[in-house]
């Protein structure tokens, strides 16, 4: 059903709680009657007439779809300018944001910078791809004054190109900053310090979106609620224990463009202040079960480096911007990335419903597959990880036939204490492996106590084989899984030897 849609210019008017409001091109949009499962995508192509951007697998992996969202913080002060998949963003998500698409960038006078490089290096063949990567690489020119090569894959790690390959998109990467510019924000590229610093009118027109009182409306057949704190998502969510919690949509966007379920009441973490905020205790890392992945890698890789590639290597950048970790964690995937490591960390969850609140650890919420330990109403808050002492070795490995955007078929993820050659504690969780992600408590036990050399890992691997019968699917067989992941300790041995790379990238980390 197509949206009722206002033009309204940047001036704040008086809107009622059931109209959803945004800002695209400088102007400010006023939308009643959003099918709350209307994709942005749908509505820009469909609504709007806006073609430029395309749709090619609708499930957030190609990137034709690639589309940009500048947002304000929680304080007021600073803006973020990130890339999101449209075909599984739902258009009431948009509340409060800016929009920027492909027709965003070129003016009368000409391209803009980064679609004149692509044009001058021959960057788009079919051109079916070419406003996704326009986009992505928008964001890194706006954002990184002097990418590296390993950066310019990394931004462009959620585009897929069919036709022209991807040297000569590199290439336009690395031209894109040589343009001469004028003094039109768009065209500016990033600053020095790779800041995001749009003008001031545009954060005062994010300023003016920003609403006090939440969001709800019902239409065509569905109600979308979008509430502004913990206490009154939990009132909501008691009320109406039928509704899906949707976080940012990437496991739930497929649902509806894929399996063609019908969500009849939506319930959005993604304006709950408290959902959306980390903080770093003495003794905890505990983030909001509705910050970002690429939030939450920030905090989390920032106390354990050893994590860094596992999280660069999750789904891609706007992926990582739309989903959050709380999603990936009550999403309960047997492959889900990020678990094995929260799980050898010793990280628990705050579990909430209605008033009352508790706390399960990690090791104990997944109880079969797709079957967790929470109950009607109940949901995630915050994820409490522990802070450990520095002499810890944390690790993780994820296995997947391509190196970005891919499904695992296997994720090892470790943590070692070491007392001398002597290990004190060992622990080794798993995706990819069983029904559930979760503990090889075999191979701990064969490694706790004993020296740390390979005699060790070997006894380990054998006693790996007792913890797990892996399934045979089209990602990797039985026999496969089980032989990869006891390689992956061995290669894990390896490194906290220093005998090893860390990262398994050509271009390393710099
Ligand atoms: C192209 C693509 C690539 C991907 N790559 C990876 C990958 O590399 N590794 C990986 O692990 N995953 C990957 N995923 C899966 C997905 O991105 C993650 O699982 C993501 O973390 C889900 O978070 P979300 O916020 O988008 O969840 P949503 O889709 O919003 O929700 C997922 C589920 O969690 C529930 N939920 C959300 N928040 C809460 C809460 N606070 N309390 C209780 N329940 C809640 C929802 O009701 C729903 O059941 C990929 C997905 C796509 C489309
Ligand atoms: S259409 Fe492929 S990522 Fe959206
Ligand atoms: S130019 Fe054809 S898919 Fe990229």
């Amino acid at each position: 059903m197509a949206a009722d849609v206002t033009r309204q210019g940047v001036s704040a008017i008086d809107t009622p709680s059931n109209t959803i409001r945004f800002i695209l091109d400088g102007e400010r949009y006023e939308l009643a009657n959003v099918d709350p499962t209307r994709t942005v995508l749908q509505f820009l192509r469909e609504d709007l007439g806006r073609k430029g951007t395309k749709e090619g697998c609708a499930e957030g992996d190609c990137g034709a779809c690639t589309v940009v969202l500048l947002e304000l913080n929680a304080e007021g002060d600073d803006v973020t300018l990130r890339p999101v998949n449209s075909c599984i963003q739902f258009l009431p998500t948009l509340d409060g944001k800016e929009l920027l698409t492909v027709e965003s960038l070129a003016r009368e006078d000409g391209l803009h910078p980064v679609q004149q490089a692509m044009v001058d290096h021959h960057g788009s063949q079919c051109g079916f791809c070419t406003p996704g990567f326009v986009m992505s690489l928008f964001t890194l020119y706006k954002t990184n004054p002097k990418p590296t090569r390993r950066e310019i894959d990394d931004a462009l790690a959620g585009n897929l190109c069919r036709c022209t390959g991807y040297r000569p998109i590199v290439a336009a990467a690395e031209a894109m900053y040589d343009a001469e510019t004028d003094t039109d924000w768009l065209r500016q590229p990033a600053a020095q310090d790779g800041r995001f610093k749009p003008p001031a009118v545009r954060v005062d027109a994010l300023r003016d979106l920003q609403r006090e009182a939440s969001l709800q409306f019902a239409a065509a057949g569905r109600s979308f609620f979008a509430p502004l704190t913990a206490d009154e998502l939990a009132g909501l969510f008691a009320n109406h224990p039928e509704a899906t919690l949707l976080a940012g949509g990437t496991d739930i966007g497929l649902w509806v463009t894929k399996q063609h379920r019908e969500l009849e009441t939506v319930i959005y973490t993604g304006r709950v202040a408290e959902l959306n905020e980390s903080r770093v205790t003495a003794s905890h890392i505990e983030i909001g079960a509705a910050v970002t992945l690429a939030d939450a890698m920030e905090v989390i890789v920032a106390n354990y480096p050893g994590l860094y590639e596992l999280f660069w290597r999750f789904a891609s950048p706007p992926i990582r911007n739309a989903g959050t970790l709380g999603g990936n964690i009550a999403n309960g995937s047997p492959i889900g990335d990020s678990m094995p490591a929260l799980m050898v960390l010793g990280s628990s969850l705050v579990l909430r419903r209605g008033r009352s609140r508790r706390e399960v650890s990690l090791d104990d919420f997944y109880l079969d597959y797709q079957v967790k330990d929470l109950r009607a109403a109940e949901f995630v808050e915050t994820v409490r990880i522990p802070v450990l002492s520095d002499d810890v070795i944390v690790g993780s490995h994820k296995l997947s036939k391509r190196f970005d955007q891919d499904i695992s078929a296997v994720c090892n993820a470790y943590r070692l204490e070491l007392d001398g050659e002597t290990v004190t504690a060992f622990r080794m969780a798993c995706g990819g492996m069983a029904a559930t992600v979760r503990r090889a408590h075999n191979c701990e036990a064969a490694v706790t106590g004993k020296p740390w050399n390979e005699e060790t890992i070997d006894a380990a691997c054998k006693a790996f084989a007792r913890d797990f019968e892996p399934i045979s699917d089209m990602r990797a067989s039985a026999g496969y899984r089980l032989r990869a992941a006891q390689n992956l300790l061995r290669r894990f041995y390896l490194e906290s030897r220093g005998e090893l790379e860390e990262s398994v990238y050509a271009y390393g980390r710099s």
